[in-house]
C-alpha cells in the first residue's frame, strides 16, 4: 500500500563481537478510522469529576479521592517502582514529608489533603506530585483547520525507564497509573474555570483547556541542566523557580487569554527545562515554548503563510533532529501531513495519535480538545504486543530483543 513506510531500522551492535545485534524495526501505516474509539488500543474511558475551588484546598481533592480510594491505594506501590530497591525509604519517610511544607500554596495543602483523605503517607503523595516533572515523554499536537479552528491532541507517555515486566510485557508504572486516570472539571462559584485529564492524586498540570480560551500541554525536555538539579536545589533550599505543572496549573486557573498564557509560560522561572504547547482561540495561536530553566529559547508558532497549519512537539528540541531510538516526530509530522489541514478534525487527530510509535507501550492516555466548544475528552490506551517489531540477525527471539533493549540492567 503506498501509505506504508519504514520508519526506522536501527541496529544496536556490541563492538567487541559484532555478530551479536539487534536490530528493531517499527513499521507503520498511518491509522484511519480509528474514532470513536475502539478495539485493542482503547483500554476504557475516562471518568469526570469535579474539584470544586471555593473549597479550602485541603478539602478540594476529598470528594475525587474517596471515589477512586481502592486505586489511589496502589499510589503507594509506586514508591517501591519509583525507587526500585527501597534504598530510598529514607528520603520518602523523612525528608518528602518535609518538603510539602515548602511547596507553595495551595499545592502544599492540596498535597496534605490527599494524603489524609486516602491514608497514604505524606512522603509517598509528594514523591507522586513531584517525579510527574522528570519522567515524562509525550507527544503533543496543535492544530488549525481550513475554518480557523485550533484543535489539540496529545498522547501522556510516563514510566520510562522504571522497570518492564517481563511477563506482562509492559512497563510497571504506566500499567498502573491507568486506572488512575481522570477528567476534572475545577468550578469556581459553581461555573467551570478549566479542565483537565489528571492522575487521581496528582495536583499538577499536564493537559487542560481553559474552555474558549486556550489549551495547553506540557511535555518533558531532556537537558543537562534537568529536572534532578532543580529538584535538588529546592530540597536543599535555593527555592526560586516555579514546579512546571503548578505553572501550567496556575497559568490554566488564572490567565485569560492565549497571549497572557503564553508569556506567563515563557518568563516564569521553572525547577527544570520544559516544552508547553499552547492553542489560541483565533486563527494563527498555536505554539511551542522551549523553555530552559530561566527563560524561553524559542517559540515556534503556527504560521499559514509559511504553510505551517500544527505544531508538533514530542521531547526533543525542534530544530534538532530526535534520539534516534525515539522518533515519534516523523511519523507524527508525516501522519499529519497525509492528513491535510482540510481534514484535521479530532477525529482524525486521534488516528495520528493511534499510530506507532506515536502510540508505544508507554502510552497511557490520549486527550483530544477543541476549544470553540470547550470540549475535553480522552481515552485510556493500550497497545498489544507486537507494539514494537523487533528482528534481528541473531537468534534473539522477539521477547529476548524486548528484553533486552527495555529491561532495567540493559
Ligand atoms: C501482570 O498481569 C497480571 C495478570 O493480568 C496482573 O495480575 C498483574 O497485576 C500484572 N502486573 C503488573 C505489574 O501490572
Ligand atoms: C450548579 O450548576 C448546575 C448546572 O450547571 C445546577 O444544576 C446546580 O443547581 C448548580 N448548583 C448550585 C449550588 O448553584
Ligand atoms: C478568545 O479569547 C479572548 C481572550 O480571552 C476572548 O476575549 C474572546 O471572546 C475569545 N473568543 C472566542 C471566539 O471565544
Ligand atoms: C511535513 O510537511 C512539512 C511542511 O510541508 C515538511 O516541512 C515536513 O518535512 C513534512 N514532514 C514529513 C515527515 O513528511
Ligand atoms: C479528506 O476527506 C475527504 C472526505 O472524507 C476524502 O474524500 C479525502 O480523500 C480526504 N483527503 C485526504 C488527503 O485524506
Amino acid at each position: 500500500h503506498s501509505n506504508t513506510f519504514i520508519l526506522t531500522n536501527i541496529c544496536l551492535c556490541c563492538p567487541t563481537t559484532m555478530n551479536s545485534c539487534i536490530c528493531l524495526q517499527y513499521t507503520e501505516d498511518c491509522r484511519a478510522e480509528m474514532y470513536p474509539p475502539n478495539g485493542p488500543t482503547f483500554r476504557g474511558a475516562v471518568s469526570w469529576y469535579t474539584v470544586d475551588l471555593d473549597l479550602p484546598p485541603s478539602k478540594r481533592w476529598t470528594a475525587l479521592i474517596t471515589a477512586k480510594k481502592t486505586d489511589v491505594k496502589m499510589l503507594s506501590n509506586l514508591a517501591d517502582a519509583f525507587v526500585p530497591s527501597g534504598r530510598l525509604i529514607e528520603l520518602v519517610d523523612i525528608t518528602l514529608p518535609l518538603m510539602a511544607d515548602t511547596l507553595p500554596n495551595p499545592f502544599s495543602d492540596e498535597i496534605k489533603g490527599i494524603a489524609t483523605a486516602s491514608g497514604i503517607p505524606l512522603g509517598e503523595v509528594v514523591l507522586f506530585n513531584i517525579f510527574y516533572e522528570v519522567f515524562t515523554v509525550c507527544t503533543s499536537i496543535v492544530a488549525e483547520d481550513d475554518k480557523g479552528n485550533l484543535i489539540h491532541g496529545r498522547n501522556l507517555d510516563f514510566g520510562l525507564f522504571m522497570g518492564w515486566d517481563v511477563k506482562n510485557k509492559s512497563w510497571i508504572i504506566s500499567e498502573k497509573l491507568k486506572p488512575l486516570v481522570v477528567n476534572l472539571d475545577f468550578k469556581r462559584n459553581n461555573q467551570t474555570v478549566f479542565k483537565s485529564t489528571n492522575f487521581a492524586g496528582y495536583v499538577g498540570m499536564l493537559t487542560g483547556i481553559k474552555p474558549h480560551m486556550f489549551t495547553l500541554t506540557m511535555n518533558e525536555r531532556f537537558s543537562l541542566d534537568g529536572g534532578y538539579i532543580g529538584i535538588l536545589e529546592w530540597i536543599l533550599g535555593k527555592r526560586d523557580g516555579m514546579w512546571m505543572s503548578f505553572l501550567t496549573r496556575s497559568v490554566l486557573e488564572n490567565a485569560n487569554s492565549y497571549e497572557e498564557a503564553k508569556a506567563l509560560l515563557a518568563q516564569t522561572k521553572l525547577l527544570a527545562p520544559a516544552y508547553f504547547i499552547l492553542g489560541g482561540n483565533r486563527t494563527g495561536q498555536g505554539c511551542i515554548i522551549t523553555r530552559s530553566r530561566l527563560l524561553s529559547i524559542d517559540i515556534l508558532e503556527i504560521d499559514l503563510k509559511l504553510g505551517r497549519w500544527y505544531v508538533l512537539e514530542t521531547n526533543y528540541d525542534h530544530w534538532k533532529e530526535p534520539l534516534f531510538l525515539d522518533d515519534r516526530r516523523t511519523p507524527g509530522m508525516k501522519c499529519m501531513n497525509q492528513t491535510t489541514q482540510k481534514n484535521i478534525t479530532l477525529k482524525t487527530m486521534y488516528d495520528v495519535l493511534s499510530t506507532k510509535p506515536v502510540l508505544n507501550k508507554l502510552t497511557t492516555y490520549t486527550t483530544l480538545m477543541q476549544v470553540s466548544e470547550g470540549k475535553l475528552e480522552s481515552y485510556i490506551r493500550d497497545c498489544p504486543n507486537p507494539c514494537i517489531v523487533c528482528t534481528n540477525h541473531q537468534s534473539l527471539s522477539p521477547q529476548r530483543c524486548h528484553l533486552a533493549l527495555f529491561s532495567r540492567n540493559t
